[in-house]
């Protein structure tokens, strides 16, 4: 258990080193399936920490992406999801043509991936991958596999690593839950 300075109780889920440890393998996996080319779509903000280190393991394992950004929200400020995805910031990049790999922090739902894949498919991208760093299996509702997941989650809702609860305990290290704020 740790108490960040808001108060909060949070029980650690997934440490920063283990974190840090997943985060170089699946960056091996994602080169040896979809080679050195690609333009990663990090989808904020809950990717945020996610992407910069998934980004820095992507180089160690040889991979040289375009990076774009794009902000979808489906939550507003609660806990419970509102059900209609909406696209905040857009892309800047291009993607006919080209192979994404899609990046979020959670695929709880579905919906904000399967937004997010028909967005860029509909874009002309020749390859549409994801790559989530959690997979919550048990609120699915789009049917929808992420290529790539860091971990199975339990059923909570999780902070840290940049995921939040309105906005706050995005900074924190490791993934937890909130056991009381
Ligand atoms: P989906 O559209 O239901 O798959 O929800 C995915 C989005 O909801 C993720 O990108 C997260 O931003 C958010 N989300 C889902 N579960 C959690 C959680 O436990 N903590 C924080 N954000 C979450
Ligand atoms: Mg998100």
């Amino acid at each position: 258990m740790t108490k960040p300075v808001t108060g909060a109780d949070v029980d650690v889920l997934f440490s920063a080193e283990v974190i840090a440890a997943r985060n170089e393998e699946l960056a091996h996996e994602i080169a040896a399936k979809i080679g050195p080319d690609f333009v990663i779509v990090a989808i904020l903000k809950g990717s945020c920490l996610f992407i910069a280190d998934l980004l820095r393991a992507l180089h160690r394992a040889g991979a040289a992406p375009e990076v774009d950004f794009m902000s979808l929200s489906s939550y507003g400020d609660g806990m419970t999801s509102r059900g209609t995805v909406s696209v905040i910031r857009d892309l800047q990049v291009a993607v006919n043509g080209r192979t994404v790999l899609i990046v979020d922090d959670i695929l709880e739902t579905g919906r904000t991936l399967a937004h997010a894949k028909d967005l860029i498919a509909a874009r002309g991208a020749t390859n549409v991958f994801t790559c989530v760093l959690l997979d919550k299996p048990v609120q699915r509702a789009a049917s929808l596999s992420a290529d790539f997941h860091g971990f199975i989650c339990p059923d909570k809702f999780v902070v840290g690593y940049g995921m939040d609860v309105a906005q706050r305990l995005r900074e924190l290290p490791y993934i937890g839950w909130v056991t009381s704020r």
